[in-house]
């Protein structure tokens, strides 16, 4: 007879324990900690013989691409058969759309597509796919929760693709309460091994919360291929669609679409796309050359201050992280001549899109100084760099790739950290303006009128 034992697992981020605990000292969620049972007779197993890397061929898994090259890009050149891949998203943000325009790109290629959704009934799907002008030709639709008759069905049709619209509608009997951290868990094992047994790539959706996690245990983002975040401001029109987590590609991969009346378009030029609202001369607007993935991007910045009518300075960021701008605010007050202590502080990237990297401290920098001296930034110009406690300017990551975009959009100077690389010199013809410190590019970017 099968000897077992019992131990605690979080539920939560998987952590084991001989006993109890109500705080778990991994993850740090209270409550997390269930009873399992493990067996402890030694489990029978085949083992794996180890394969010379030279002997092992790649030809027989090859890439399965949508007719979405945006779409294709952030997944590091189409989907991977066998893989588990989580969307995320805000609710409304349009993740069912695309997926069921990536079903649709598929099932036109004259693959079979099962989409399974438990958000939505047969007739409401059919709608959206009127909407979208899909026929749906070889695309099935499934309305259904419980994990078994879902994986049952895709055993039975063997699709080329699997869509799980969400994980929190998943249901698998005996896992706990529907939508709760052990449920989520346990379908997302069970999808898991699908997709690795059957070959076949499963996406799943998955709601975000609040604070920008996906709702259910961390473990879920550990046990996927791959993790999506599609994002933007719902009365925007621009999404962005983000890889934070690929086994099989580079990660921040970044593609751009529209939500338009007919769904989500391809950005094939995003540049021009995201300063295409801009107006000439702006006060506390200062276009920045980021790089997202691979891909060079420019993004404009704006800010405004304010003086504070009562009590403290209010800080209020969009598309930057907020203790950035606190940062850069208590910098340019003690190292750049910018008295901020009684300003309010409204930072914003136009367009919806989320920038992290420090390389957009001098624009948010420039654009604080310029709406706070009320004097415009040249349109022509882009601005990078770190900003260090001290007012130094740093550098940046792939100057070139950077400022190549910003000649080809027509720009005509950049304000950069000094000194610059041995050797570089300014691609098509842009001129550089190196700067040491915060108050040099200051100085440069207001004097550019
Ligand atoms: P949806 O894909 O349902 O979002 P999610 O699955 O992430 O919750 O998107 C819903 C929103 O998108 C809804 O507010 C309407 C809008 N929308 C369009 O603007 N155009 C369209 O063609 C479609 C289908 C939806
Ligand atoms: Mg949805």
């Amino acid at each position: 007879m099968a000897k077992t034992r019992t131990i605690f697992v979080c539920s939560n981020c998987g952590a084991e324990s001989l006993k109890w605990a109500g705080h778990c000292p991994q993850c740090e969620e209270w409550n997390t900690y269930i009873e399992k049972e493990v067996s402890t007779s030694p489990s029978e197993f085949t083992p794996t013989p180890a394969q010379e890397l030279d002997s092992v061929s790649l030809d027989d898994t090859p890439r399965l691409e949508v007719h979405f090259s945006e779409f294709n890009r952030v997944l590091g050149g189409g989907i991977v058969p066998g893989s588990l891949i989580l969307i995320g998203g805000d609710p409304g943000i349009g993740k069912s759309t695309l997926l069921l325009q990536v079903a649709d790109a598929m099932s036109q290629g004259k693959s079979k597509v099962l989409y399974v959704s438990g958000e939505e009934s047969i007739s409401q799907l059919k709608l959206r796919a009127e909407r979208l002008g899909i026929g749906g030709e070889n695309l099935f639709i499934l309305p259904e929760v419980r994990i078994e008759s879902i994986l049952d069905q895709a055993d039975k049709m063997a699709p080329q693709l699997v869509i799980v619209d969400s994980i929190q509608t998943a249901y698998l009997e005996g896992a706990g309460a529907a939508g709760s951290i052990s449920q989520v868990r346990e379908c997302t094992l069970r999808l898991m091994r699908w997709a690795k047994s059957s070959g076949t790539p499963v996406f799943l959706v998955g709601h975000v919360t609040k604070e920008g996690a996906i709702a259910g245990p961390h473990v879920m983002e550990h046990m996927v291929d791959v993790v999506l975040y599609l994002e933007g401001e719902r009365f925007s029109i621009n999404r962005i669609l983000r890889s934070v987590k690929n086994r099989f590609g580079s990660i921040n991969e970044i593609g751009i679409f529209e939500m338009r009346d007919k769904g989500l378009y391809e950005v094939t030029d995003p540049s021009q796309a995201l300063l295409a609202h801009r107006t000439d001369g702006s006060i506390g607007s200062v276009i920045v050359p980021t790089l997202e993935g691979t891909r060079p991007l420019l993004v404009e910045i704006q800010a405004l201050t304010n003086p504070t009518s009562y009590g403290t300075p209010r800080r209020t960021a969009n598309g930057v992280d907020f203790n950035r701008l606190v940062l850069i605010a208590a910098v340019l007050s003690r190292r750049g001549g910018i008295t901020l202590a009684n300003q309010d502080i409204i930072a914003n990237v136009a367009g919806g899109i989320r920038i992290n990297e420090p390389a957009i401290d001098l624009g948010i920098a420039l654009a604080i100084a310029s709406s706070f001296r009320n004097a415009s930034i040249n349109s022509g110009l882009v601005a990078m760099g770190e900003i260090g406690l001290s007012g130094e300017l740093r550098h940046v990551s792939q100057l070139d790739r950077r400022i190549t975009e910003a000649a080809n959009l027509g720009f005509k100077t950049c304000i950069l950290p000094s000194p610059l690389p041995t050797g570089f010199s300014s691609p098509n013809g842009i001129n550089l303006h190196p700067a040491a410190t915060l108050i040099e590019a200051i100085k440069a970017a207001l004097a550019s009128r």
